[in-house]
């Protein structure tokens, strides 16, 4: 099977957040089963080095310049970079100017990654024609849209939702500068209450729709989740799946991370003290024996960590510690670093993006607190599951389908490998870390806990198989 994957990042090349992770693990993992994936994505300013690859394609004019794509093989993926200086060329966030806000031409910029994405599809790339292509989240949204223009065969769609809070949605004014034709814009195709929406157009003309936990695909079919999308959901709900997001074990094990000061494993657990102590020297935590929990993560309301700033002087008093590293809204970056002047030595805070450090952070704390409103999957519990960093989650989304909760139950049959909560609400996650401070005071339960996290399958082995599966049955359109 030959499969395009079209998104708008991929790690190692270019990450803001878990997105990333997905596209860049997921085609190592289809390939072991013989499927041959290119990922296209934009040639932003981090991929200058990659640029020398073989041009395999080139338009005249796309969205106001020229563009080409560059066929490269690099960390174990092919890619395919669309390098179109007028819309990707820029310093900075790949979404954002230096103000905060969205880039005024976003819409251009991801449209032309839609495009590129269908006129590969539609058998531009001399000798590769791909069978399905799965385009991810909005920005590669309108690729349905382009092969519904064409009066050629098209090749069938799958989108993946990994976030349905982002939609791109756009004044219905930029119709024709997007190219569309005006008989697209209607309920059944990129039309949104009045307005133009990339992620609709996606829900309403792909074969197929997947996304990445099976209690979030259940959720997005309500009001609460679904964000406006989610009577669309309901329509089209025979052709939803959620499948769980793996992660990548080659990146994240912690017997062979060169970020880390010490390795170890579930045999061997020695080495996570060192990787503890370089963590509390460099977040300004003092030496005690509470356990030190740990937050990555963007800073914004999905993730509820004005949750966690409510409970922080609870969590200090029972001995705990808290590292947390991210960035994102200002009011909250200015919250975590107050706190950290109030509880100097039980709290620390790093503000900025910086993934080394975030290997550190997994490896060296105790738990993982990811107190999200709603979360679609999350990795950052399952690389604390491999890292044997407990999690401390609420109970929603993938949150909900990756850990297990330590209740008496669990307990008592040895298979807990974490702490859930819910309503997802400050008490309950206080109510979450104080019983992760009680059985952190018991050494031999959390040891146990600590191994069976360790163990806890977080590959991409079954994911795969059932993407594999959506390919072939989007394939009997
Ligand atoms: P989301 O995609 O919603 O941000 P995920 O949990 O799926 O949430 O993925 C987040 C990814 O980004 C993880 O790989 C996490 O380690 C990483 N990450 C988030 N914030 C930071 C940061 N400040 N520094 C380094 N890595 C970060
Ligand atoms: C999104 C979601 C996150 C998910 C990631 C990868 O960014 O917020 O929950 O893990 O995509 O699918």
């Amino acid at each position: 099977m030959k499969l395009l994957f079209v998104a708008s990042e991929c790690t190692p090349f270019v990450k803001t957040g878990g997105l990333a992770d997905v596209i860049g693990a997921v085609p190592k993992a289809l390939a072991a089963s013989g499927v041959d994936v290119r990922v296209l994505i934009p040639a932003y300013p981090t991929l200058a080095a990659w640029l020398d690859g073989e041009c395999v394609l080139t338009f005249e004019d796309l969205f106001g310049g020229p563009a080409r794509v560059i066929a490269v093989k690099a960390e174990g993926l092919d890619m395919l970079l669309l390098d179109a200086p007028h819309l990707y060329d820029r310093e900075g966030n790949i979404y954002l100017g230096s103000d905060g806000q969205d880039w005024p031409d976003n819409d251009l910029r991801f449209a032309a990654l839609s495009y590129a994405g269908a006129q590969i599809g539609l058998g531009r790339l001399e000798g590769w024609v791909p069978d399905v292509i799965n385009a991810h989240d909005w920005q590669a949204g309108l690729v349905p849209a382009y092969l519904a223009q064409a009066s050629t065969k098209t090749p069938p769609v799958v989108m993946t939702i990994h976030n349905i809070a982002f939609q791109g949605v756009f004044d219905p004014t930029r119709l024709a500068a997007l190219g569309l034709n005006a008989d697209q814009f209607t309920p059944r195709g990129v039309e949104y209450y009045g307005k133009i929406s990339f992620l609709k157009a996606a829900l309403a003309l792909s074969d197929k729709i997947t996304t990445v936990s099976p209690t979030y695909a259940a959720e997005l079919l309500t009001p609460d989740f679904g964000m406006g999308l989610d009577g669309l959901l309901r329509a089209r709900q025979a052709d939803l799946h959620g499948i769980l997001n793996g992660i990548d074990l080659d990146v994240w094990d912690p017997q062979t991370d060169k970020a880390l000061p010490a390795n170890f494993s579930v045999r061997s657990l020695k080495g996570k003290a060192l990787c503890r102590s370089e963590l509390e020297a460099r977040f300004g935590l003092s030496e005690g024996d509470g356990p030190v929990f740990c937050v990555i993560s963007r800073m914004t309301s999905q993730k509820g960590l004005d949750m966690l700033l409510e409970c922080l002087p609870a969590l200090v008093v029972q001995g705990g510690k808290l590292a947390l590293l991210g960035s994102g809204d200002a009011h909250l970056e200015r919250a975590f670093i107050e706190a950290s002047n109030r509880f100097s030595g039980s709290v620390g805070t790093i503000i900025g993006y910086d993934e080394e450090l975030s290997h550190l952070m997994q490896a060296g704390s105790d738990a993982i607190l990811i107190p999200s409103r709603f979360e679609p999957c999350g990795l950052t519990q399952l690389y604390g599951l491999r890292y044997g960093t407990l999690p401390v989650v609420a109970r929603t989304g993938g949150l909900a389908d990756t850990v297990i909760d330590a209740n008496e139950a669990a307990i008592l049959t040895g298979c807990a490998t974490g702490f859930q909560f819910a309503p997802v609400n400050a008490t309950m996650l206080g109510h979450a870390i104080t019983r992760a401070c009680g059985l952190y005071a018991q050494p031999k339960i959390w040891t146990a806990m600590m191994k069976r996290a360790m163990r806890h399958p977080v590959g991409w082995d079954l994911s795969a198989s059932a993407y594999l599966d959506v390919y072939n049955a989007a394939q009997e359109r």
